[in-house]
């Protein structure tokens, strides 16, 4: 396992993407496809799933229309890198689009831009007309015969199950943004029921620098199952949050020193949605076999009040969830509720447990992602910090 910290510049920065982009374009489409896969790369999206293959899926669909969408919609909480990642090196992102529409064999690009991020869908045109201008968009991208490829930007619809990737195609098509059932998964029938590959933003600008540096380069970062190097949405009790680099591999505590939040008494990995980890297991790593995410990290100083935290995020859910299906719909609320009572102090042991068993049916009876780890944050929170919990509640 090799892990080379890059602190917080960017690698980003130095890429030629558009080398990238020619380097990609004078390989066969199975090529393009094989040299993603042995580049081990996970979706930087939260999900972790291996990029090869979905762009392998879609390309073996048969069909003459294809779509290559970019899942700009960035709505879990603590996440910002991808809006560093649109205004500093849309080129990137874009290459890495035209990749993969060559890769599957699509034609057009959407950009599903986060409805908060309007002000960035002007620059993303220009550059957009700049690429179609220099002949890297368009007709017979640089100079390939037959491979057009278009890109577009469209604006989210302000929700954040909009950036689950089958409900953000039902919004991209007009309708009421709620996930559809799966299969068929979006690579067989996605966008007007297409093969369509949905990546995250980072995902589409580390594929450009996979194909300018070489699979080689790429693996020489991080471990051996995450690969690569990884942007960080870093906020909370730190002396210096903001967008960080850091290879998969990184510990908790190691990326807390970078930050100066080493006095922290918990880090929330991976949003809302993801996992509260506490001050004994700051030596786990960050990646996609121990603690995952799609890039936000939270720090939790020494003064908070957990319960608060918990709080806030179920407060989040109730109110992002689509409604759709009754686990998620009616078990958020009752989590919610059941934060209130351990704030009054009215909460039981009994009803702790039952209340941690309505989460294991969400985990496991949700329609999507969103009620499926919603309760996550909670359950570590009772794990981890259930005498600060408890503190407070009458116990039954
Ligand atoms: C509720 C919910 C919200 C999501 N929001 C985003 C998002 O804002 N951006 C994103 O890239 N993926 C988001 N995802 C994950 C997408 O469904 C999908 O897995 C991802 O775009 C795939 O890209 P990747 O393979 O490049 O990671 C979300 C998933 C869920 C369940
Ligand atoms: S899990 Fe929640 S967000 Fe997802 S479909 Fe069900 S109600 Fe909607």
């Amino acid at each position: 396992m090799s892990i080379q910290t890059q602190g917080n510049t960017l690698t980003f920065a130095s890429i030629d993407g558009d080398a990238g982009l020619k380097a990609a374009l004078a390989m066969s489409r199975a090529d393009i496809i094989d040299t993603v896969a042995d580049s081990g790369m996970k979706g930087r999206g939260g999900a972790g799933f291996p990029t090869g293959m979905k762009w392998n899926f879609a390309g073996s669909e048969k069909g003459d229309k294809k779509y290559v969408i970019c899942n700009a919609d960035e709505g879990e909480p603590g996440t910002f890198k991808d809006r560093v990642i649109l205004t500093e090196f849309a080129d990137l992102v874009f290459a890495g689009m035209t990749i993969a529409g060559r890769a599957i064999g699509a034609s057009e690009g959407i950009v599903y831009l986060r409805g908060e991020y309007t002000y960035l869908r002007s620059p993303l045109n220009a550059v957009i007309k700049k690429r179609r201008a220099d002949g890297l968009l368009g007709k017979d991208v640089c100079g390939v015969k037959g491979f057009d490829f278009d890109i577009i930007v469209a604006l989210g619809a302000g929700a954040y199950i909009c950036g689950e990737e089958t409900a953000l195609i039902e919004s991209l098509e007009g309708f009421r943004g709620e996930p559809r059932n799966r299969p068929p998964f979006p690579v067989v029938a996605g966008y007007r029921y297409a093969p369509t590959v949905v990546n995250n933003v980072e995902t589409l600008a580390s594929a450009a620098c996979i194909f300018a540096k070489g699979v080689d380069w790429f693996k020489s970062f991080g471990t051996d199952r995450s690969t690569g190097f990884k942007l960080f949405s870093i906020s909370g009790d730190c002396a210096r949050p903001g967008v960080y680099e850091f290879p998969f591999g990184i510990t908790v505590a190691d990326l807390l020193k970078e930050v100066g939040g080493e006095a922290a008494k918990a880090v929330q990995i991976g949003g809302a949605s993801g996992h509260c980890v506490p001050a004994s297991e700051f030596g786990r790593r960050i990646a996609f076999e121990d603690l995952s995410t799609g890039g936000s990290i939270i720090v939790l100083g020494p003064g908070r009040d957990m319960l608060a935290v918990a709080r806030n995020f179920m407060e989040f859910f109730v109110e992002e969830s689509c409604g759709q299906c009754t686990p998620c719909r009616v078990g958020n609320a009752k989590l919610l509720e059941g934060v209130e009572m351990l704030q009054r102090g009215e909460c039981s042991m009994k009803y702790l447990q039952e209340l941690l068993g309505l989460c294991e049916t969400m985990q496991l009876a949700s329609k999507c992602g969103l009620g499926q780890s919603s309760p996550n944050a909670f359950v570590s929170i009772v794990k981890h910090f259930k005498d600060e919990i408890m503190g407070r509640t009458l116990v039954h």
